[in-house]
């Protein structure tokens, strides 16, 4: 019996052609392409088609791939009313992952899992995420729902549903940049909770609903808003190094730095870090920015020979609240992104499955007799 790896550390539990990571060296593609060319020249729908063909399209097969999603984007009859009936403070990542799950009744074939009926749910839970979150967002805020508009991007489209007005250029580009850069990672938690899932031939919506659960925590996609918390909290720029400073003393994590894998900068928080750069200094957030490097700086002379550095959440934080995004919306938001990745590693699952089953180490008593309950 080998020793039991506390959190599977150091653990191969299977191969995938979707997304390669070196966490020496701090890379990060997709099927062979480097994270830095695609947040340069790629969008998120070509991003999502290229993890889901493991190719890029041609310009025929990016139009009618972007089409099929498009005209996906309203909801199923009565999921409207079901959405109007949710609680107004109900939390957005709990609101997401029921809703998500309540999409599986609104398909009249939920459990086909042949690939073409996959990417056809996929597609289903792609279009209409944004569309919950925007909608659940205006119904919370007692405005009227903003109906999808199928000449828009997705990123361009949530931000018009959110904000009920198009998005300046800028923002929109820089939303469609994070959602490729969030798009997928590996085998992190709430992508390794989806294939688990899909080892037993459930079905697509359960995947997607499981993993949603497991991005919501703090130490995973939840750490975007964990960051903005502690930039509202540290007061100043001069009282940074400080607050940093106490928090490591009391052995707190500070949230948006350290990862299993990158033992170097995120490739992913280097492009971020320049979008935050850039639009906190559109939105008059420039002091926002210097408060994140001054972290950053802290972090570094402390830590960074632990190899604990800045990792996708850090910097996107910034990037989400000079965006306009409500802070209760920046996980949401990389479940946007994620959905494209879960779903590639699910149809990859399907494509060569053998149920997740790992043994463990039993620490516990042997031969116990059983008490009667006169005697206990
Ligand atoms: C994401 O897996 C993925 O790919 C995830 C993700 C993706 O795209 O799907 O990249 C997205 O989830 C990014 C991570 C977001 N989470 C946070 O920012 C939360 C704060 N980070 C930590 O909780 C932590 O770094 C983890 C959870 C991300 C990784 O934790 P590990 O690998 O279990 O490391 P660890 O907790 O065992 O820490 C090792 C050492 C410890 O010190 P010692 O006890 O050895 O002295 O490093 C220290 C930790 O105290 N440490 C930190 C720290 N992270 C680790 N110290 C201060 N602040 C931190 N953030």
């Amino acid at each position: 019996m080998p020793m039991a790896s506390k959190g599977l550390e150091g653990i191969v539990a299977a191969e995938t052609k979707i997304s390669f990571i070196d966490g020496e060296k701090g890379v990060l593609e997709y099927i062979g392409i480097p994270i830095g060319e695609l947040a340069s020249h790629s969008t998120f729908e070509e991003t999502v088609f290229l993890l889901w063909n493991g190719r890029l399209p041609n310009k025929a097969e990016l139009a009618a791939f972007t089409a099929e999603i498009r005209k996906r984007y309203e909801l199923p009859a009565g999921m409207e009313q079901r959405l109007l009936a949710l609680p107004r403070d109900a939390k957005p990542m709990h609101m997401i992952r029921t809703m998500v799950s309540a999409l599986s009744m609104h398909d009249h074939t939920p459990d086909a899992n042949d690939i073409p009926s996959l990417r056809s749910k996929a597609l289903n839970i792609l279009a209409r995420v944004p569309t919950l979150l925007a909608y659940f967002h205006r119904y919370r805020s007692g405005m009227p729902l903003v109906r999808p508009d199928v000449n828009l991007s997705v990123a361009e489209n949530f931000l018009y549903m959110l904000n009920g007005e198009r998005a300046k250029p800028t923002m929109a580009k820089a939303l469609d940049v994070c959602l490729v850069l969030h798009a997928d990672h590996g085998f992190n938690n709430s992508t390794f909770t989806a294939r688990v899932l899909m080892s037993t031939q459930s079905d697509m919506y359960s995947a997607i609903t499981a993993a949603i659960g497991s991005l919501k925590g703090p130490l995973h996609g939840g750490a975007n808003e964990g960051v903005m918390v502690m930039l509202n909290e540290i007061p100043s720029l001069e009282a940074t190094e400080k607050y940093v400073l106490d928090k490591l003393a009391k052995k707190d994590k500070i949230m948006g730095f350290g990862h299993r894998i990158y033992k170097s900068y995120d490739p992913r928080a280097t492009h971020l870090q320049v979008l935050a750069k850039d639009l906190a200094a559109e939105t008059g957030n420039s002091s926002l920015f210097e408060k994140s490097k001054k972290i950053e700086d802290v972090m570094a002379t402390a830590v960074a020979a632990k190899g604990i550095y800045p990792n996708v959440d850090f910097y996107s934080a910034t990037t989400y609240h000079c965006i306009g995004l409500p802070l209760d919306l920046f996980t949401p938001v990389f479940v946007i992104a994620r959905v494209g990745g879960w779903a590639a590693h699910v149809i990859e699952q399907m494509s060569d499955n053998r149920l997740f089953r790992p043994d463990v180490d039993y620490k516990g008593p042997h031969g116990v007799k059983y008490t009667p309950m006169s005697a206990r």
